[in-house]
């Protein structure tokens, strides 16, 4: 599940030939540079979904707050879907102005307006038989929107200037930060389009909402970073780690990433602690001293999450059986069921019950 403690992935040699390398990579190369990496329950939820539709070659809008891993997430279908094989490719509405979004899109022939000084084969047909992300699709303007939606409708697109249309086979995933169902409700955003993108949807949580991916994205980080610094081994200190759960995270994923990234570039200490990470946050409960340099998978996680996490681990390894959880887990059936209840009206998929095969 956790792709970066896949063994045996060492640095290619042919990666950096012909690149001065400021510093020597040490150890193997972190496997998931550009991975998924998840462990709360919420986010498992997120990447259950994602499996089922990627199996599927319906459109998707994920949606989020910025930095949540949106386009992580769309990279994740892509490379589990039966497309895997073609090629990815993403546009950001938002970064390209308005007048160079359409040829970008749709490509144009030589000389179809002023400016276009050769042919260019636009990012909808290079994506063919693969998949296309329109990142922050609610910055399109509606003309363009009304081209996008024709294209999708008919399957096949026009370069500007061009002559015979060309026929389409792309897998369309959009993301969006705003509430485009509110934007489709003030007019800027057009609805049959919405429904269009929004066969299925995914809402990627904020980081404060699914705190237990902070330990192993922190971990993740680090290695990351270490090795791409060559620096040698790195460890949280458990304050640091404390830190970092009692953060709100208004940046999210993103966030936390170059808060590990500031640390490992401005400090050598084999430890990172607190100062090195520069999180405004809560202040925190010192710790006991034995505490310090603890081996506990758990210090510094609050409990009502390893509680969750302990409840619906259980329920998958009994396959859903709630009277074997409750034993296992020395709880009464009626304080599980409600535990279950709350966890189902936060919207966290909880493993079906098998009561009626238990006896
Ligand atoms: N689950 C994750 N595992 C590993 N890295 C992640 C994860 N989620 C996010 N990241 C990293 O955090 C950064 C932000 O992620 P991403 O670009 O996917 O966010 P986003 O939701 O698309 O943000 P924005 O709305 O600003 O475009 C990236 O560097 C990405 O690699
Ligand atoms: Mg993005």
């Amino acid at each position: 599940m956790m792709a970066y403690a896949a063994p045996g992935l060492l640095a290619p040699s042919g990666d950096f030939a012909g690149v001065v390398q400021p510093f020597p990579r040490i150890g193997p190369r972190p496997a998931a540079v550009d991975g998924l990496i998840y462990r709360d329950p919420a986010m498992q939820a997120v990447v259950q979904r994602a499996d089922r539709i990627a199996r599927s070659d319906a459109s998707v809008l994920i949606h989020g707050e910025s930095g949540t891993g949106k386009e992580v997430i769309a990279r994740y279908i892509h490379r589990t879907s039966p497309r895997h094989a073609g090629p990815f490719v993403a546009v950001n509405c938002a970064a390209i102005p308005e007048h160079l979004l359409e040829s970008e899109l749709f490509g144009h022939e030589r000389g179809s307006f002023s400016g276009a000084s050769g042919q260019r084969i636009g990012k909808l047909e290079a994506a063919q038989n693969g998949t296309i992300l329109l990142d922050e699709i609610s910055e399109m303007d509606r003309r363009l929107q009304a081209k996008l939606l024709r294209a999708l409708q008919e399957r096949e697109i026009d370069r500007i200037g061009g002559r015979a249309p060309i026929r389409l086979n792309v897998r369309i995933l959009a993301t969006t930060n705003r509430d485009l169902e509110q934007e489709v409700v003030r007019n800027n955003f057009r609805a049959d389009l919405y429904f269009r993108l929004n066969v299925v949807a995914i809402h990627v949580p904020g980081l404060r909402d699914r705190k237990l991916d902070i330990p192993a994205l922190a971990e993740h980080f680090i290695e990351k970073y270490r090795w791409e610094n060559g620096r040698s081994e790195r460890r949280l200190s458990p304050a640091a780690l404390d830190a970092l759960i009692a953060h709100d995270w208004p940046g999210n994923v993103r966030e936390l990433e170059n808060a590990i990234h500031r640390a490992l570039v401005l400090t050598t200490d084999s430890w990172i602690d607190i100062g090195a990470l520069e999180v405004v946050s809560r202040p925190t409960p010192a710790r006991p001293a034995d505490r310090a340099g603890s081996e506990s998978a758990f210090a510094g996680l609050p409990l009502h999450l390893l509680e969750r996490d302990a409840i619906i681990g259980t329920l998958r390894l009994t396959g859903g059986n709630r009277t074997r959880t409750a034993t296992i887990l020395g709880l009464s059936i009626r304080a599980l069921r409600n535990k279950i209840g709350q966890y189902a009206a936060q919207g966290i998929e909880v493993p079906p019950s098998t009561a009626a095969r238990t006896p």
